[in-house]
């Protein structure tokens, strides 16, 4: 018997066990039945169905060797647990199946990963290629790109896509003298690779420093542009952004495929919230730019959450559309999550005149101007003001309070709710905060101030796996 299959037995039996009463467990975002689940991998459509693959410790609530975990859905709103897609059992991967993409070549789910292999001095990573079958069983055809030279043993995050006839594949990178890049490979077979050099990085277009690692970039257009995503790791924080322990950001550009050259404007923060990392993108079929992300951050107090007493850690956030309007990247909760919505509710009063409203899973379009809070359950507080907005809660680890900020004029937040986490989509879709919150008790939102809102609310059913 295969190793997935071995896993796959043991797992069962382990969510077998699994007992109902969980508070912080989402209804509808994607969670891992048990362990730690990371970054999204492997977004696709393919032939009409919706597949997210995701980075997935099993065993434990802990980061270390990662597995592929694999869901599948027909509407991006109600999805299945599939059987384990990738275990780390080949040398070449001998400490983790990281993070990759999917691709449909003539009918075939080929899927592209990076094969961690640490060793006493250090680590190499291998680029790997595997094929999903009809039945959802996973042949690995091994490494197709070794370690480029010039680089340590931090390379990886392979996406893959196609442009004019061509395969490109984009990896995360870090050079030996410490500098994150993301550098463009082309293929014409998926098998063979070749170089064709660092796009974006550390001390190039114009960048200074800017981290010692960038990880899982993601280049696609939108519009008439390119745009790259990509998380640098080292960038220090400032006033009011780079909050996190690690960004996750975009620039917008036009990449020039023949001289690999990429020329780009700023890098902006995706979110501002507490927790957005390591997102991926795929087009489906209807040409739609759709966004999972991982409401996680590696490296920060994470492994504190409270889920671990029940066995697991993290979520997904939502499937979110991506657009380029007037040269800004606009992020709106991708329209199928409307048919969660259950009956509406209208208010339009003054801040503290409206009740207190259930957001154990709930979402609210507010319309104001003006000054006003909104404190979720004890653990969140939302303020509202001339600067913008300041969402605020406690460290897990020192207690403190801690706080993110978007910046401008607010017209409108769409807030969505779910059970330990919020999503907040500022002015439709120019800013998103992000965040996980651990109320004691069934979370109420509770407002104050003497702004006159409008607010529409609705309850949200449950969304999740059979
Ligand atoms: C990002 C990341 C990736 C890597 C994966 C390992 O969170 O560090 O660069 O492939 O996680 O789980």
């Amino acid at each position: 018997m295969s190793e997935a299959k071995l896993i796959n037995r043991a797992l069962k039996a382990v969510m077998n066990r699994q007992t109902g009463d969980d508070p912080y467990r989402p209804a509808w975002h994607l969670s891992p039945q048990t362990g730690l689940m990371n970054d999204p991998n492997g977004f696709i459509q393919f032939q009409g169905e919706w597949h997210l693959f995701y980075q997935w410790n099993p065993l434990a609530c802990a980061h270390g060797a990662k597995y592929w975990g694999h869901w599948r859905s027909t509407n991006l709103i109600d999805w299945q647990h599939e059987p384990l897609a990738l275990a780390p059992a080949e040398e070449y991967e001998s400490h983790g199946c990281y993070s990759g993409s999917a691709v449909d070549h003539n009918g075939t789910l080929t899927l592209f990963y990076t094969g961690n292999v640490k060793f006493a001095q250090g680590r190499t990573a291998w680029q790997c290629l595997a094929t999903v079958d009809r039945s959802g069983e996973v042949t690995k055809a091994g490494p197709v790109i070794s370690l480029p030279t010039g680089y340590t043993g931090h390379v990886r995050d392979p996406k893959v896509w196609r442009h004019q006839n061509r395969w490109y594949m984009v990896l995360g990178a870090q050079n030996l003298a410490e500098q994150g890049k993301v550098l463009l490979y082309s293929s014409d077979t998926l098998h063979e690779w070749a170089l064709l050099g660092e796009i974006a990085g550390s001390h190039l277009n114009g960048l200074g420093d800017f981290g010692y690692m960038w990880e899982c970039p993601d280049l696609f257009a939108l519009g008439d542009k390119d745009v790259l995503l990509v998380c640098p790791q080292g960038l220090p924080a400032q006033e009011k952004k780079w909050l996190n322990a690690h960004q996750s950001g975009y620039f917008i550009g036009s990449l020039d495929y023949a001289a690999a050259h990429f020329p780009h404007g700023e890098f902006h923060e995706l979110d501002l919230g507490f927790e957005f990392y390591a997102p991926q993108t795929t087009a489906g079929d209807d040409g739609r730019r759709l966004l999972f992300g991982w409401m996680g951050v590696p490296d920060a107090e994470e492994l504190l959450q409270p889920t671990t007493a029940k066995g697991w850690i993290h979520i997904m956030t939502c499937p979110r559309e991506l657009t380029l309007e007037q040269g800004r990247l606009m992020q709106r909760p991708a329209r199928e999550l409307q048919q969660l919505r259950q009956q509406r509710v209208c208010y339009q009063q003054t801040a503290a005149s409206l009740p207190a409203l259930p957001v154990e899973h709930a979402e609210l379009v507010v319309q104001s101007t003006g000054r006003w809070s909104a404190c979720f359950g004890e653990a969140l507080t939302l303020v509202c003001d001339e600067s913008g907005l300041t969402l605020s809660r406690r460290n897990l680890r020192s207690g403190e309070a801690e706080y993110r900020y978007w910046t401008g004029d607010v017209s409108r937040l769409q807030i969505l709710c779910d059970r330990s986490s919020i999503e907040i989509f500022i002015n439709d879709g120019e800013g998103v905060m992000s965040a996980r919150y651990f109320p004691q008790a069934t979370p109420k939102v509770v407002w104050q101030g003497e702004a006159r809102l409008s607010v529409d609310y609705w309850q949200l059913r449950s969304g999740m796996v059979v």
